[in-house]
């Protein structure tokens, strides 16, 4: 009988400490190679809904990768994206299913299928099976969405759709830099119904897929050298989208001719800048930040001779429902470089892909299925 008692309760502890902890990647300290730092454990303790605030938990179905995911992983710019503490969870933007909603929470219930971006600049915790996020970030997912392409559109496709939105005007003659990444490959999707005529790209591969995506024509950059070449020497374009950063692309765009000066209506806008892997380790690292977000753009306003250069910056929540009523009415559709399985050997093969910047596309893990 006392065995029977002492069996039951082992039994009835090991239930309970299961529902309390969830499977979730972990980062174990700052470095270079994920697959000396990525680690999976199924121990480790469920989130919670804090007591005060709009939030929901969500059972994770998919999350996507994006740079920063591998930019937090190298520590070059803890002061602003550090966790507070090792190991921590990573993954941004996901998509899932409501599971318990905040008290007084009316827009959302359990059981409803969400799209949710990241909501903090460190590391995001979507990773794993279930994750708290902020009912602000969070839109009902379109029936029609798979879940994976659900999670690859939130910070990607909205950076390009609120860029077409800022810097494309009627007419326009575009080349994008990194044209078949994450954010180039929703970007060159909306040019067109944003008002431009023609679209250029840079990218080594997907040359088709590219072209099905609205790109009139596609320079691999391993092959030919776009600011070379002469077609566009003799109808330059008036803008140029830099998705990869570096000061070349910058330097090649205002000394070749490619693109038109500033006094005629000629613009650089890049989501990078010159530091593509910037530092932010100390509170002095955002004077050179700072510089090469606004020295630039002050002079190249001034003394036009140079296209007008500028920084693209910033996503709002509040735009991803609309973006998602544009995939909805099909004006853009979620492009995937691979899907992954949440297992080690799948987490460190995604985060080589989107560490590299060589993905076309959106680096996508299958946290549950649907
Ligand atoms: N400012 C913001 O609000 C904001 C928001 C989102 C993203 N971002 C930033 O925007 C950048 C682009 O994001 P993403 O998600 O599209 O990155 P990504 O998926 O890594 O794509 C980068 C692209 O760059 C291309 N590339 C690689 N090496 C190149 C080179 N030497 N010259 C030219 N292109 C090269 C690659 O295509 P090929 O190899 O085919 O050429 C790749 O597709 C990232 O730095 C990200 O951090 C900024």
């Amino acid at each position: 009988m006392r065995l029977r008692l002492i069996l039951c309760s082992l039994l009835w502890m090991a239930v309970a400490t299961d529902a309390a902890n969830m499977r979730a990647a972990q980062v174990s300290g700052y470095g270079e190679d994920a697959s000396e730092l990525l680690s999976i454990s199924d121990t480790v303790p469920r989130p919670q809904l804090p007591a005060k605030g709009r939030f929901l938990l969500v059972r994770v179905q998919a999350a996507s990768l994006a740079p920063g995911d591998c930019r937090v992983m190298t520590g070059k710019t803890r002061l602003v994206q550090g966790p507070p503490s090792f190991p921590y969870i990573p993954g941004g933007d996901l998509c899932g299913t409501v599971v318990e909603v905040s008290k007084g929470e009316t827009q959302f219930k359990a059981g409803d299928p969400v799209v949710a971006m990241f909501d903090t600049a460190g590391p995001r915790g979507a990773l794993a099976e279930y994750k708290v996020v902020k009912a602000e970030n969070a839109v009902l997912k379109p029936a029609a969405l798979s879940a994976e392409d659900a999670a690859a559109l939130p910070s990607s496709a909205l950076t390009a759709m609120l860029l077409c939105e800022r810097h494309v005007r009627s007419g326009d003659r575009v080349l994008v830099l990194g044209g078949g990444g994450g954010v180039g490959c929703h970007l060159v999707q909306l040019l067109k119904p944003h008002g431009a005529s023609y679209v250029a790209a840079t990218s080594t591969q997907k040359e088709d897929l590219l072209g099905e995506l609205g790109v009139d024509r596609v320079i691999d950059r391993t092959k030919e050298n776009w600011w070379e070449i002469a077609e566009f020497k003799d109808t330059p374009f008036d803008l140029v989208v830099d998705l990869y950063g570096t000061r070349e692309p910058w330097n090649r765009a205002a000394s070749s001719g490619v693109v038109k000066s500033g006094r005629l209506g000629g613009r650089f806008v890049t989501t990078v800048g010159d530091t593509p892997y910037m530092k932010f380790r100390h509170w002095w690292h955002i004077f050179p930040l700072m510089y090469d977000m606004t020295a630039r753009s002050l002079w190249t306003g001034i003394f036009r001779s140079k296209p007008r250069w500028s920084y693209h910056l910033g996503l709002e929540p509040k735009d991803l429902a609309r973006l998602l009523r544009r995939v909805e009415a099909g004006e853009l559709r979620a492009v995937l470089d691979s899907t992954h399985q949440f297992d080690l050997q799948g987490l460190q093969e995604a985060f080589r892909i989107q560490k590299s910047r060589r993905a076309h596309g959106k680096v996508v893990i299958v946290v549950a299925k649907e």
